[in-house]
């Protein structure tokens, strides 16, 4: 989150004087219909006919999505060994199995890798646009037309990004985007699915509110009801979030103009290489991303004075080497529930080691990221500037 204050603050306190937390109610009662509204709001702006605002994160946006893609046991659906774990535990929570690819130097998903991935068993792909940096959309689309699979994208750091001029979240079958703490809008905790495929978005409806229960449309819903779990969002999320998203535009603004004035000061200077990139003017600008040939380069550079910059390697569960749980294949103590012991799974492919993925390793070690901060005032920008030229020997 970049940016938060009174306005969220005035919207909460009326959600709250309406004493109506819960996001279905009557408008009559004096009900807000944050929720409802912040729904609407998203899909607009995403430019998507449906959105599914939850609680549960974009962890539970992903779930939502794959189960209105059909995706379960028997399946394999291919993620990019560079994303939070998140990614790879949906595939799981819906009886799944993620096969692992490789990133390219752009820190997307490889497509070359996926291609090679792919095999009867593939049902879907999830690119993810991580640091708001956009994939490959339109050669990921190609290969899922060529082999039939879903795309399910994962646009949860990259809030109102796009790629050639459409916003992420809609190149796929389904898009889910995360408001937690440290994305480019927050609530705290949430998320939200987007679609334009309306036995989607009522799967992903249907599931998120355990049985619907609560819910006053089904009635005109083509699919029959069937039980889910609990990820309804509060009007206290939808009131700060209609707030965060009048923010949006300004923070992208914001980023992308630092990350220009970096391109223009730094580009064809001696010794440095900025990522590549599937869309520069999409990319939302949350980092600018240098890249070296070694990783003792990138390390001398990261810790550089002034420079605070982190490699990709160094963030834990972004690195599919450290999502040991999955890598060790542990789901709970009850081996049953457990998709990597299930019979429809087990000829898919499960074997990950900590090196299968040799390309994404040497990629994230000499790639070094600066975090933006679209509140930089020009001199604070100029500064950091001058802190990667020393560093560079400029
Ligand atoms: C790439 C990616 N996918 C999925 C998620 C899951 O989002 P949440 O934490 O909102 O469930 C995250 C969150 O950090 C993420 O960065």
């Amino acid at each position: 989150m970049y940016r938060i204050g009174k306005e969220e603050v005035k919207e909460i306190e009326k959600v709250i004087e309406s004493k109506k937390l819960f996001r279905v109610g009557d408008p009559k009662t004096g009900h807000q219909q944050e929720v409802n509204r912040f729904e609407k709001e998203w899909a607009e702006k995403i430019g998507s006919k449906f959105a599914l605002c939850m609680s549960g994160g974009g962890t539970a946006a992903l779930i939502c999505g794959l189960v209105g893609l059909e995706i379960g046991p028997g399946d394999e659906v291919i993620v990019p060994g560079y994303t939070f774990m998140a990614t790879a535990i949906a595939v799981l929570a819906v009886g799944a199995i993620p096969v692992i690819a490789e990133v390219d130097e752009t820190l997307t998903i490889d497509t070359e890798n996926i291609k090679k991935k792919i095999t009867p068993q593939t049902k879907a792909v999830i690119p993810v646009h991580m640091v708001g940096l956009p994939s490959n959309m339109s050669e990921i689309i190609d290969i899922a037309k060529k082999h039939n699979l879903k795309i399910m994208e994962d646009c949860c750091q990259a809030d109102g990004g796009s790629y050639k001029n459409k916003r992420l979240g809609r190149w796929g079958n389904a898009g889910a985007f995360s408001f937690n703490d440290f994305k480019i809008l927050s609530c705290g905790e949430g998320g939200a699915l987007v679609t334009d495929n309306k036995k989607i978005y009522e799967r992903a409806l249907i599931y998120h509110d355990s049985g619907t229960t609560f819910w006053p449309y089904t009635e005109k819903f083509s699919e029959p009801i069937f039980i889910g779990q609990q990820f309804r969002a509060s009007e206290i999320m939808g009131a700060i979030l209609r707030i965060q998203l009048q923010r949006l535009d300004g923070i992208l603004t914001d980023l992308r103009k630092i990350k220009k004035i970096f391109y223009n000061e730094l580009s064809g200077k001696p010794g440095v290489k900025f990522a590549k990139s599937n869309d520069i003017d999409g990319d939302c600008g949350v980092v600018v991303a240098f890249q070296f040939d070694n990783e003792k380069d990138a390390r001398k550079f990261a810790v550089a004075e002034g420079v605070g910059g982190w490699l990709p390697i160094d963030t834990g569960r972004h690195m599919y080497f450290n999502w040991e749980p999955i890598l060790e294949k542990r789901m709970g103590p009850n081996k049953a529930l457990n998709p990597f012991y299930f019979p429809e799974n087990k000829n898919l492919r499960t074997a990950y080691t900590k090196d299968m993925c040799p390309k994404t390793t040497d990629i994230t070690s000499r790639t070094v990221f600066i975090s933006s901060n679209p509140d930089w005032t020009d001199q604070q920008i100029k500064d950091k500037i001058l802190f990667c030229k020393k560093a560079l020997g400029i």
